[in-house]
């Protein structure tokens, strides 16, 4: 007996050390200290020796099995404190590199936003925001679009009910705000609009910002100076502008603006259709129709109005020719910005 001890001490002691994980070091005390382990098995003959042997072998067999426990603790605490474990205990390499964290930035809608907003700031307007989820009287009705009327077809609107829909345009903010305030106003409105519709240049959910301005005396003049020192500022002082006559319900006369190509600079491209000029934002003169809903009186008040779309002026001013790049959040397109 006491040879077969020495056998397993033996065995123990070139196993122990050359274990390399905490699942090896579970395999070795189970094999030497489980049920029916080595040792554990040869503590059950026991029994059978005289009792003078039974006391020195017994003897040693505890000694053995302490040997091995503590042993396999140490190795054990030895793997430990290589694996993140250790780094938990205070065991770390501090020479080694650390993550680095990758830091976010701006969103391009966000910040072609943002300048909008502040170049428009910078000229006396106040901004406001009205629902995403909007009754068909503030989208249409009160603009001047009364059901049936051809226009509505112009915007294919996502209904709710009959009379609650995704608003398709930041224009009823201008119905909200004059129900709610009096002259003079000067306020912008930009926010998420909807349409169904989509391909490289549309998208069923976009940004628009729209602006207007209630005074007494307000003129086309007014309106033309307000835009052109917008488009200055935003796309730059030598990017030509034109306004062009258009129709919208909800004001007259109106016009659309269009600028230079920012692609061929006027000259007739794929971007610009051959034309040279990209349109950027529809506007007017509050039709006199509109005011007699929000009850202002148009022998005393006039104002301007423009909607402008925000995913459109980032494209031009970034070349961006999907506007579906704005929605993927790939990193690669977003770290360009
Ligand atoms: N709401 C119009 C559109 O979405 C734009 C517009 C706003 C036109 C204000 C004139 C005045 O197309």
């Amino acid at each position: 007996m006491k040879s077969r001890l020495q056998e397993i001490k033996n065995k123990a002691e070139s196993e122990i050390p050359s274990a390399k994980t905490e699942d090896e070091i579970s395999d070795i005390r189970i094999k030497y200290l489980g049920r029916k382990g080595t040792l554990t098995l040869l503590l059950k003959d026991l029994s059978s020796l005289p009792p003078d042997e039974r006391k020195e072998i017994g003897k040693s067999s505890n000694e053995l099995k302490n040997w091995i426990e503590d042993n396999l603790n140490q190795k054990q605490k030895e793997i430990k404190g290589k694996g993140v474990e250790g780094l938990k205990k205070g065991f770390f390499d501090i020479t080694l590199h650390g993550k680095q964290t990758v830091i976010g930035n701006i969103h391009p809608l966000t910040k072609v936003l943002n300048e909008v907003i502040d170049i428009f700031i910078g000229m006396g307007f106040t901004v406001a925001e009205g629902p995403e989820i909007e009754l068909d009287y503030y989208n249409f009705e009160a603009l001047n679009i009364p059901k049936d009327h051809p226009a509505r077809d112009m915007q294919d609107t996502f209904y709710i009910t009959d009379d609650v829909i995704l608003r398709t345009h930041t224009s009823p903010v201008q119905i909200r705000i004059m129900e709610k305030c009096s002259p003079p106003l000067k306020i912008i409105a930009p926010g998420k609009v909807y349409r169904c519709d989509a391909d490289v240049t549309h998208s069923p959910m976009f940004h628009q910002i729209e602006g207007f301005m209630v005074d007494r005396d307000i003129t086309f003049g007014d309106l033309k100076g307000i835009l052109e020192l917008f488009v200055h500022q935003f796309f730059g002082k030598d990017i030509d502008l034109r306004f062009r006559p258009s129709f919208f319900p909800f004001t007259e006369p109106s016009a659309e603006v269009d600028i230079r190509c920012v692609i061929c600079k006027g000259s007739g491209c794929r971007v610009c259709k051959g034309t040279g000029w990209l349109e950027i934002l529809g506007s007017g003169m509050i039709d006199p129709a509109v005011f007699s809903y929000v009850k202002y009186n148009p022998e005393e008040w006039t104002g301007f109005a423009f909607g402008m779309g925000i995913e459109r002026i980032a494209m031009l001013k970034y070349g961006v020719d999907d506007i579906r790049l704005f929605y993927e959040n790939d990193l690669r397109f977003l770290k360009q910005f």
